[in-house]
């Protein structure tokens, strides 16, 4: 049975190297005069179908097959978008089907790209309690193998690799920030930064209706499953168990909170100075930065996503 380990996060990289992209690391003079330090922008937007989840989903299929002897029958999930796209796309590279239970309100430009790498769609309702529910079900029906988005352990360490490529590629870094959604890839890089380099501080960001601190500290909930914030990738409200264990252990001190206006202002800094035309999710991290007070002198920020709604504007 693979467990989360540094060992097993190594073992990915290897797995999947030469199936995904080294990202490159970008700067920008405009916002390093802005934030007052110089920012490492780490360009995961530019990965394979758009976000860094291509790292966990070809990992946990890869080790899927391997587990199998040959291929696993096919592979199920449930996503708001990314994942299932990057599901769909490591599925398709294997030569397995997929199948991949989705909102009815997921945009049209995320479920096309779903069906373009061959996946079959199922529809749920509009809330996280639909949505698994409906996934269960067809789980079930089709004897599939299960690759949840976030709390997963082959994902989890599929999406380390993205933390040993800043090690390598900002060896000068003091400080990571990354969003935070289910937790699979903040739990990666929190865990593999942590280990490797315990010198570097890696911050988890929310949107602040999330409240993860209180959540990891007394573990309550509110009642609703989601959140209503203008980043989209990280609507849901609970993090996995998986993932919080890892929090609990690395990052409780390090979470920050930031508002809508915050995520906003920070998305229209990248669009505009930067060129790179992120989703929202991926202004979380430099919002997160531009909100700390004791700025470090190399903040490594991660840019998860680049798939935007093409309706959407800030
Ligand atoms: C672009 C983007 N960033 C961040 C996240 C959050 O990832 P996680 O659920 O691993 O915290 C997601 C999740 O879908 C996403 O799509």
């Amino acid at each position: 049975m693979v467990e989360i380990s540094i060992d097993e996060m190594e073992k990915a990289r290897k797995r999947i190297e030469g199936k995904v992209h080294r990202t490159p690391v970008i700067q920008c003079e405009a916002i390093n005069k802005i934030a007052g330090t110089t920012v490492h922008f780490k360009c995961d937007h530019l990965q394979k179908t758009g976000s860094f989840k291509s790292r966990g989903a070809i990992n946990a299929v890869l080790c899927l097959n391997k587990e199998k002897g040959d291929k696993c029958k096919g592979v199920v999930t449930y996503s708001g978008g990314n994942h299932g796209q990057a599901l769909a796309w490591a599925a398709l590279q294997c030569d397995i089907p997929c199948c991949v239970a989705v909102f009815s309100n997921t945009p049209q430009l995320k479920k096309d790209a779903m069906i373009g790498y061959k996946a079959e769609l199922v529809y749920s309702g509009n809330t996280l309690g639909e949505i698994e529910l409906k996934y269960q079900e067809t789980k079930a029906e089709l004897g599939y193998d299960a690759v949840e988005p976030f709390n997963d352990v082959g994902v989890i360490n599929g999406h380390a690799s993205c933390a040993a490529e800043i090690l390598e590629q900002v060896p000068e870094a003091d400080a990571v920030f990354v969003a935070v959604g289910g937790g699979g890839l903040a739990s990666a890089i929190a865990m593999y930064v942590g280990e490797k380099r315990p010198d570097i501080k890696v911050y988890i960001v929310e949107p602040e209706a999330k409240q993860l601190k209180p959540y990891l500290e007394e573990g309550n909930l509110p009642d609703h499953d989601t959140i209503n914030t203008i980043a989209d990738g990280i609507r849901v409200l609970k993090v996995g168990d998986l993932c919080k264990e890892i929090f609990c252990k690395y990052s409780k001190e390090t979470i920050i909170s930031v508002t809508e206006d915050e995520i906003r202002k920070a998305l229209a800094l990248i669009w505009t100075r930067t060129k790179q035309r992120v989703e929202p999710t991926a202004a979380v991290s430099l919002a997160g930065l531009l909100k700390l007070e004791d700025k470090p002198k190399n903040p490594v920020v991660i840019l998860c996503g680049g798939n935007v709604d093409l309706s959407f504007v800030p």
